[in-house]
């Protein structure tokens, strides 16, 4: 029997894109044959693009340290509990060395809103990570910046930046954030990061508190408007020590389902099955390519400090070498018949 939303799920995969009334649908819940229709549809069109090939991505944890008090997250600057650390130039480079001769040729240097890393500096570690690993794409994630300071990571060879926009809702946003911050800043600086010409990602947390269909909605209309090139999606997972502590977590089953959809609605988009995905279930992220994810960002950061950058609780891979999670990944991919690829994974027109 064919339903309204199996309906609405082939129209998505033909045209991309559903009236309001149509995603909000969707967004509403599946039966287990719906999902199974959506989960198909997304890996046809992914792989009619990308393939079964899956990027890495290596991610290195540079600092946690942040001038920002995000209430869901758990390195936020009122969370007395962090043990601080920030990795040097030096280190920063020999991790990116190291996965790139593990085959990463993506390293993404992610960290809290560290004042201490000066532009220059920045800039520096740019320049020395592309010249010792020349055909690896550099993508950063170090939050909020000014335009200006956004031109000059580019200009030193910066490929790439993940901005999550968390929600595309004014009020939303204040609901997650301390007044300080904006919604309007966050895109804001995703338009000026695709206008300098960076490959740009944004995303939200599936089941972020207070979170509802009709957000999820504006999100999908503003990432329509944006056009990113990446997609990070993943669950809200509550941190102990933090405002939300007491939040239920998104759910896989929301979370998958978001994926397939976001596949869907825009094919080409580079989609992480991300770690805290892998961390609400065990095969979280095997499930979330099997959803539409064509990516995975193992953690490429010294085991010394990888238990320190818990952003939220229970957090996977904090005590494995960069080398273990490279091949558990191989092997995980593998038995659901998708191949890991040595490859930068830029965007596919
Ligand atoms: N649960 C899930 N994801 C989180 N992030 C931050 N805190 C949490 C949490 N508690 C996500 C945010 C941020 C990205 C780096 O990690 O979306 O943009
Ligand atoms: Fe880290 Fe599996 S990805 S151990």
């Amino acid at each position: 029997m064919t339903t309204e939303k199996m309906n609405l799920i082939e129209k998505l995969y033909q045209t991309h894109d559903l009236s309001d009334d149509g995603f909000l649908c969707l967004l509403g819940g599946m039966t287990e044959a719906e999902t199974q229709l959506l989960y198909e549809k997304a890996r046809l069109a992914a792989t009619k693009i990308y393939q079964k090939q899956i990027y890495l991505r290596g991610l290195i944890e540079f600092t946690n340290i942040c001038k920002n008090n995000c209430f869901y997250c758990g390195i936020r600057r009122g969370n007395t509990n962090v043990h601080r650390y920030r990795l040097g130039e030096e280190e920063i480079v020999a991790c990116a060395k190291k996965g790139y001769a593990l085959g990463f040729r993506t390293i993404v240097l992610q960290g809290g809103e560290d004042p201490y890393y000066t532009d220059e500096q920045i800039c520096s570690i740019v320049r020395k990570i592309k010249q010792e690993c020349p055909d690896a794409a550099v993508t950063l994630s170090i939050g909020e910046k000014e335009h200006d300071s956004y031109q000059a990571y580019f200009d030193a060879g910066a490929d790439r930046y993940l901005l999550r926009h968390e929600t595309a809702d004014e009020k939303h946003y204040g609901m997650l954030h301390p007044a300080e911050l904006s919604g309007a800043h966050r895109k804001r600086c995703l338009r000026d990061l695709k206008e300098i010409g960076y490959q740009v990602g944004c995303g939200i947390m599936v089941g972020a508190p207070y979170q509802t269909r009709e957000h999820i909605l504006e999100d999908i209309r503003f990432m329509q408007e944006l056009q990113p090139h990446m997609i990070g999606i993943g669950p809200f997972i509550p941190h102990k020590d933090t405002p939300f502590a007491k939040e239920p977590a998104g759910t896989l089953s929301d979370t998958l389902a978001l994926l397939g959809i976001l596949r869907l609605a825009f094919p080409n988009v580079l989609l992480p099955a991300t770690t805290a995905l892998g961390t609400i279930h065990p095969q979280g992220r095997e499930l979330g390519v099997l959803a539409g994810a064509n990516v995975i960002m193992p953690n490429l950061s010294p085991t010394s400090v990888r238990k320190d950058y818990m952003l939220y609780d229970g957090k996977i891979c904090t005590g494995e070498e960069a080398a273990e999670c490279h091949h558990c990944i191989e092997r995980r991919m593998e038995r659901i018949g998708y191949q890991v690829v040595v490859e930068r994974g830029d965007y596919r027109e």
